[in-house]
């Protein structure tokens, strides 16, 4: 794809305002302050994408509401990525049929990335009718376009045509805390991993450039925020598209310049593309956390391969062992998923042995679930639900026992946290993190919010660390 191609212009997102503006005057000749609700599943890319949602809604004179009985729009932002994840939505959409038949002039939006499966729109299309507008995450930056034809038209709107994606800059953004934040900064994936369903409803990779980029973290250090992540299904392979010779590594040796209090996080990182380069720069830039989520998603080599990740259990240990000796205090998570068609118990027990090896601070993990047009929902798939759940269960006891005895040993230190909200828990009534993203349920004052504290870890569990704020040394 040019470059010209993939960057909406900014005549384009001129007239995406010319269409905001028109919906904010709809809004003032209501006469009250119209109302949305924004109901975001899946990962931080959706969320971040929500973030820009509520600045067009907020932009087009819209409040928010979390009662959908109240909303005059109500967007769903939709996750494909498991089967469980879509069958939330089905019964969200089913039961918003009463709202829409209590207020027939309440507009209902499926947008992410469920919605650019043309099956789904299929179906949305047919059997859930109080739908009226569906696009994919393609077309994000096109909702006020969108929205105002719903309402002008008086039709039901789809756009979900855009397979390959775009990258518009300057939408308006909403974004829910005032001390982190999140920073989009490639969007698809080409990967194809052989389960997965984001590169068919994602598009392909495509890099922001790199100036947006800075001047969008710089903004934000300015502003106050400290805990600052960057995202990309494969981060990794930022600027490839980009031709001017500038990796990941580069970008976050230039945004590190920044002056400032902050961390910078990131994920996700691919193991194939993870390179010692990428970790150096890790151990010498000081705003970046010394964190790293490198899923695995499996620890034998012929799962790995049926998989299509293109690493094995040895490069991938490596990289591990490399990271490890420049970051002694690296912070390790990782995705895991169990019951992958054809694998067997030796082969899940051979994750197992690597997260048992690899000690990770935490997992997330998933049951396989087959994903309709990928190869490996076409592959045989033996084995029962109820054995990959005894598999599952045997990985979760070695993982929490292993989290259990990290935390542990945080117990009696003293870690610099930084403060990202109240909690409502009277003995703990602060929520922090560590440089590592390690959470911390913590004792202090609520002024504490939004600042970089010392913290006294008192006590431990599988999930979390307990601790009081203990005033610093200098
Ligand atoms: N781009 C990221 C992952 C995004 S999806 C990466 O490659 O690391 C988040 C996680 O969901 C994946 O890492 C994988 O562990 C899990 N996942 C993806 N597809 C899945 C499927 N069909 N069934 C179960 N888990 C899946
Ligand atoms: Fe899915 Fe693989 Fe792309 Fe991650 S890298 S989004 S798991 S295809
Ligand atoms: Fe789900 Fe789409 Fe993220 S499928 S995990 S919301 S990229």
């Amino acid at each position: 794809m040019k470059r010209e191609d993939v960057l909406i212009s900014p005549a384009e997102m001129g007239r995406q305002r010319d269409f905001t503006q028109r919906l904010r005057q709809r809004s003032e000749g209501l006469g009250r302050r119209p109302l949305a609700m924004v109901d975001t599943f899946g990962c931080q890319q959706n969320v971040a994408d929500s973030q820009r949602i509520m600045g067009m809604l907020r932009d087009m004179g819209y409040g928010f509401t979390e009662d959908p009985g109240a909303a005059d729009v109500i967007v769903i932002n939709t996750c494909a990525i498991r089967e469980n994840a879509e069958k939330r939505v089905y019964g969200l959409l089913g039961r918003l049929t009463h709202a829409k038949a209590a207020s027939p002039e309440q507009v209902i939006c499926l947008c992410g990335c469920m919605a650019q499966q043309q099956a789904v729109a299929d179906r949305v299309r047919s059997s859930y009718r109080h739908v009226d507008l569906v696009f994919g995450p393609q077309a994000l930056w096109k909702f006020p376009e969108l929205l105002w034809e719903v309402y002008t038209r008086r039709r039901r709107v789809f756009s979900i045509e855009d397979e390959h994606g775009a990258i518009a800059e300057g939408m308006p953004v909403v974004r829910e805390s005032r001390v982190k934040a999140w920073v989009s900064i490639m969007y698809g994936c080409n990967n194809f991993c052989s389960y997965c369903i984001v590169p068919y409803v994602r598009g392909r990779e495509r890099s922001r450039d790199p100036q947006a980029i800075l001047e969008e973290v710089r903004q934000l250090v300015e502003e106050g925020y400290k805990d600052i992540t960057l995202l990309g299904q494969n981060v990794n392979s930022y600027g490839r598209d980009l031709e001017i010779g500038m990796d990941f590594a580069d970008l976050l040796t230039a945004i590190n310049e920044i002056p400032g209090d902050y961390y910078i996080r990131f994920m996700t990182s691919h193991p194939k593309d993870a390179t010692d380069k990428l970790f150096d720069t890790m151990a010498r830039c000081s705003h970046v956390a010394k964190q790293l989520h490198l899923p695995v998603q499996s620890g034998n080599d012929r799962v790995l391969q049926a998989m299509n990740r293109r690493y094995t259990r040895e490069k991938y240990l490596g990289q591990v062992a490399y990271a490890r000796s420049v970051m002694p205090e690296l912070v390790l998570t990782s995705d895991i998923i169990i019951g992958f068609p054809g694998e067997t118990e030796a082969e899940a027990m051979d994750t197992v042995s690597l997260i048992e090896q690899v000690r990770y601070d935490a997992l997330f993990t998933f049951i396989y679930s087959p994903r309709p047009g990928t190869p490996a929902a076409a592959l045989p798939d033996p084995a029962g639900r109820a054995e990959k759940q005894l598999w599952f269960d045997r990985l979760l006891e070695a993982q929490n026992r292993i989290s259990a005895e990290i935390h542990q040993g945080y117990v009696g230190k003293t870690v610099r946290v930084l403060v990202d909200a109240e909690s409502g828990d009277a003995r703990w009534p602060l929520q922090s993190r560590t440089e590592g993203g390690r959470l911390v349920h913590l004792a202090g004052p609520k002024e504490a919010v939004g600042q970089f504290v010392q913290a006294k870890v008192l006590d431990s569990n599988t999930w979390a660390l307990f601790g009081e704020i203990v005033p610093s040394e200098n």
